[in-house]
């Protein structure tokens, strides 16, 4: 896979398969200057960038999906954020535009994802900051092994195309001699059991599951299911589950 991954196909399902823990908002508002404007890449249907708004940040947007972009558009009140169609990796703005950039959960589905931090940095003013997550991390083992197990079934694919760790992501920043700061870490508990993990897997919510075709996916859930019943067990039982995200800001001037 060379190219960035465009979420046009999870627009329909994209809002009510993904949550937005409460203190995400609380912990970026204070990082993000309210005499400028910030950009999102990757915006999306504007998970993030709409509770911005509603708190006073003035949020562009650009994305290469137009079927997510007009999700947000149906669900703005307003011109803010603005949005347009375009790559992370070929910004459409002049040099130091912007105040502020957040990257949420998108570095990872673009292969040159170091071209779209270069970017970043050159839209960014002198004294911009940018705040990023590579998305959730640490999730229970059994969560995990599920998981794994499932792509194991159905042939490895290669997967991410872009970013793998948000550290990676770090000693990038550091070589272009950003300063690194972590935020405290988005832990998000819920409870699901194997069979709707699977299920979830099976109808391809996540992209990680899209270069696989349905007859494989569904083979795979099969196969997987018959496992997890002798080591897991009960396929029913809601388990408890915790996700931790890590968000980092990366400032020009330190
Ligand atoms: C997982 S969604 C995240 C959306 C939003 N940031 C959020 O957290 O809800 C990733 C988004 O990045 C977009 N995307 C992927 N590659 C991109 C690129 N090279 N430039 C701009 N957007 C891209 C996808 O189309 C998708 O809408």
């Amino acid at each position: 896979m060379t190219e960035s991954v465009s979420f046009d196909r999870a627009a329909d399902y994209y809002d009510r398969t993904r949550t937005l823990s409460e203190h995400l908002i609380p912990n970026l508002l204070p990082l993000l200057p309210g005499d400028g404007v910030c950009l999102e890449i990757g915006v999306g249907t504007g998970r993030i960038a709409l509770p911005l708004v509603e708190k006073g940040i003035r949020v562009v947007g650009v994305d290469i999906a137009p079927e997510m972009l007009k999700k947000l558009i149906a669900k703005r009140n307003g011109t803010w954020p603005c949005v347009a169609v375009a790559d992370a990796t070929g910004l459409p703005f002049a040099d130091q535009t912007f105040a502020s950039a957040v990257a949420a959960h998108v570095l990872h589905l673009i292969p040159d994802w170091r071209s779209a931090v270069e970017e970043l940095l050159r839209v960014l003013r002198s004294d911009g900051v940018l705040v990023a997550t590579r998305g959730g991390v640490s999730r229970p083992r059994w969560h995990r092994e599920v998981r794994s197990r499932f792509f194991k079934e159905a042939g490895d694919p290669p997967w991410p195309p872009g970013l793998v760790t948000i550290d990676e992501l770090d000693a990038h920043a550091v070589g272009l001699g950003l300063g690194v700061h972590a935020l405290p870490d988005i832990v998000t508990e819920d409870s699901i059991s194997v069979n709707q993990l699977l299920a979830m897997l099976e109808a391809g919510y996540w992209s990680a599951c899209w270069s696989i075709d349905e007859e494989t996916c569904r083979r795979a859930a099969t196969a997987t299911r018959k496992w997890a019943r002798e080591k897991i067990g009960d396929l029913d039982l809601g388990r408890h589950t915790v996700e931790t995200m890590r968000w980092h800001a990366y400032r020009l001037a330190e």
